[in-house]
C-alpha cells in the first residue's frame, strides 16, 4: 500500500484563501438560467419572485460567495436594456451561441440581483465588449450603482428599484480572443483600457474591473495585457485600468473532438483527467510569473472565472445545452483544483466553476421539480471551511509515484485546522501520516466522499449514491494523525488547535 507523510507547520501561516475562490458562474446557456434558476412566478415549483428556492437553499449551504452572469459567450451578445421593465414587453433575441434558441429576456438585471440577494452572494457582472458599446456598458454600471438623480437612476426607479445596488466585480468582455470578438491581444488590451475608463465608480461603489484574459497556457495574452495597461499599484496617472485579469481552463480526458462521456469512461480516461486537473498548477504558475514581472507587489488579481470538466453532452440532449452528468471523477477534479488554488492564494483572487446548475460541471442538476446534488457539490460543501481562512503549506513526502496520486491542502480559521486530502489512485488505498508541527491539535472530526466506482453519480432515483459520510479510520499519534485513505476518495479532517 502506498505510504506517504504530509508535513504541516501549523504555526507558519501563508496568505488568506479568498472565499471568492469558491465562486460560481451562471450563463444563459441550456437549462442553467431557465429551468435551473428561473421558473417564473406562476410555476408550481416553490419560488420567490420566479427564482426556485430549492437551488437557493442548496447554494446557501455552500456559503456561495459570488455569481458570475450573464456569460460566457452569451455576455457578448447580451444587451442589458432588453432585460429590464415589464417582462411581457421585453424584446426577444436568438441565443446564437447556445442552441440557437429564443431568449425571452425574462431573467434580466433585476432578477439576477434578486437572486444574488437571496443567495447572499456578490454579483459578478460580465459586460459586453464583443457586440456592445462603451456607452451601453457605462450606463449599465450607472443603472446598477448610482444614487441621486441621473438618467439611468430614473430608469431604475421607474422599474421599481429605488436604492442602488452594490456591485464590485465587473468583467470587461469574455474570451475576446474567441467568442467575444476574435480579437488580437493588442487590440483587446486597448479596448479594455477604453471600456474600463467609462466604467465609473459611482459614489462609494468601487468596481473591481476584470479584463478578459487568456485561455489555458497562452501566457502571451497575459503579458500583452500587463505590458499595455500601465501603472500597477502606483499613484501616478494612468492608474490601473483593471484590478484583475481572467483566465479560463477546462479539464478534459483528451482533445475537444473526443472529450468522451461523463459517466462511461475507463481507468485510463480517469488518470488522464486527473493529469489534466493537475495541469492547472502549471497554468496558474505561468500567468502569475508573467504578472510578477509587471506587478511585483501583487496588486492585480488573477481570476480563473471559468474552470471545470467538459464532457460530451448526455445522449438525447441538445448539443448546444452542455448538459452533462457528474461522477466521483468530477468531484476529485474539483478537490485537486482547490488544493492548487489554495497554494496560489497570494495571486489568485477568484475562481468560478462552470457552471452552477445543469451545465458542464454543475453543483445541481434539475429535472422539472426534482433537484439532485452532484458529487462536485459535496466537495464545495466539505471544503467551505477554507473560505477566508489562512493557508498552510503542505509538504507531501514519499515515493514520487505515491505522492503524485495524493493531493492535499490545509488552512486555519476560528481556532481550528482544516485539512483536505485526496487519494486519486483508482484502486489502491493510501496510508498517510499527517505530521503536524508547531502546535497541538485536539480531537479530530473527519468526513469522506467516495463510492464503489469512479463512475458513480447521483440521480433523482438514487440521489445519495455519492455523498459525504463520517470517517473514523484515523488515529492520533505522537506526530499527529495517521489515516488510510480508500481508493478514489476525498477526506476532510478538522481539528481544534489547543496550544
Ligand atoms: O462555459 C461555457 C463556455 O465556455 C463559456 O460561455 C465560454 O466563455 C467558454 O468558452
Amino acid at each position: 500500500m502506498p505510504n506517504a507523510t504530509a508535513v504541516i507547520n501549523l504555526d507558519i501561516e501563508g496568505p488568506t484563501i479568498s472565499r471568492h475562490l469558491y465562486g460560481h458562474f451562471a450563463e444563459h446557456l441550456g437549462r442553467c438560467i431557465y429551468g435551473g434558476f428561473w421558473v417564473g412566478e406562476d410555476s408550481p415549483i416553490p419560488n420567490e419572485g420566479g427564482i426556485r428556492l430549492d437551488d437557493v437553499e442548496a447554494l446557501r449551504a455552500l456559503n456561495i460567495p459570488n455569481l458570475r452572469w450573464p456569460g460566457g459567450c452569451f455576455a457578448d451578445e447580451y444587451h442589458w436594456k432588453d432585460g429590464i421593465g415589464p417582462r411581457e414587453q421585453r424584446p426577444t433575441m436568438v441565443n446564437t451561441h447556445w442552441g440557437d434558441v429564443e431568449e425571452n429576456n425574462h431573467f434580466g438585471t433585476h432578477e439576477f440581483m434578486a437572486l444574488c440577494e437571496l443567495l447572499g452572494a456578490e454579483p459578478y457582472i460580465s459586460g459586453n465588449v464583443g457586440s456592445g458599446t462603451v456607452r451601453e456598458m457605462s450606463e449599465w454600471v450607472e443603472y446598477l450603482t448610482r444614487d441621486g438623480d441621473s438618467p439611468m437612476v430614473r430608469l431604475r426607479r421607474a422599474n421599481g428599484r429605488e436604492e442602488p445596488w452594490r456591485v464590485k466585480y465587473w468583467g470587461i468582455g469574455n474570451e475576446t480572443w474567441g467568442c467575444g470578438g476574435n480579437m488580437r491581444a493588442e487590440y483587446s488590451a486597448d479596448l479594455v483600457r477604453q471600456y474600463a475608463t467609462y466604467c465609473r465608480d459611482h459614489g462609494d461603489n468601487k468596481l473591481y474591473r476584470i479584463a478578459s484574459g487568456a485561455s489555458d497556457d497562452v501566457y502571451q495574452w497575459t503579458e500583452t495585457l500587463m505590458r499595455q495597461i500601465g501603472c500597477f499599484g502606483c499613484e501616478a496617472t494612468p492608474k490601473n485600468y483593471f484590478q484583475g485579469i481572467s483566465v479560463h481552463y477546462y479539464a478534459m480526458a483528451g482533445p475537444w473532438e473526443t472529450k468522451g462521456s461523463a459517466t462511461d469512461f475507463d481507468t485510463d480516461d480517469y488518470y488522464r483527467t486527473m493529469a489534466a486537473a493537475r495541469r492547472i498548477d502549471r497554468i496558474l504558475t505561468g500567468h502569475s510569473t508573467v504578472m510578477d514581472v509587471y506587478d511585483p507587489g501583487r496588486t492585480v488579481g488573477l481570476v480563473l472565472d471559468e474552470w471545470g470538466t467538459w464532457w460530451d453532452v448526455e445522449p438525447g440532449t441538445n448539443p448546444g445545452f452542455l448538459f452533462q452528468q457528474n461522477t466521483l471523477r468530477d468531484a476529485l477534479v474539483a478537490s485537486v483544483h482547490f488544493d492548487i488554488f489554495h497554494k496560489h492564494a497570494a495571486r489568485l483572487h477568484m475562481a468560478n466553476i462552470a457552471q452552477t446548475v445543469n451545465v458542464l460541471q454543475a453543483m445541481i442538476l434539475t429535472d422539472g421539480d426534482s433537484l439532485v446534488l452532484t458529487p462536485t457539490y459535496h466537495v464545495f460543501e466539505m471544503n467551505k471551511g477554507h473560505q477566508d481562512a489562512t493557508s498552510l503549506a503542505v509538504h507531501l513526502r514519499g515515493e514520487d509515484a505515491e505522492t503524485d496520486l495524493l493531493s492535499a491542502s490545509a488552512s486555519v480559521k476560528d481556532g481550528a485546522v482544516l485539512i483536505s486530502l485526496s487519494n486519486l489512485h483508482a484502486e489502491e488505498p493510501a496510508e498517510l501520516t499527517l505530521d503536524l508541527r508547531g502546535r497541538a491539535v485536539g480531537e479530530p472530526v473527519a468526513r469522506i466522499l467516495s463510492a464503489d466506482r469512479i463512475q458513480d453519480h447521483n440521480t433523482p432515483e438514487a440521489p445519495h449514491t455519492v455523498g459525504p459520510r463520517p470517517f473514523d479510520d484515523l488515529k492520533t499519534t505522537d506526530r499527529g494523525l495517521t489515516l488510510t485513505l480508500p481508493p478514489h476518495s476525498f477526506v476532510t479532517v478538522r481539528a481544534p488547535l489547543v496550544t
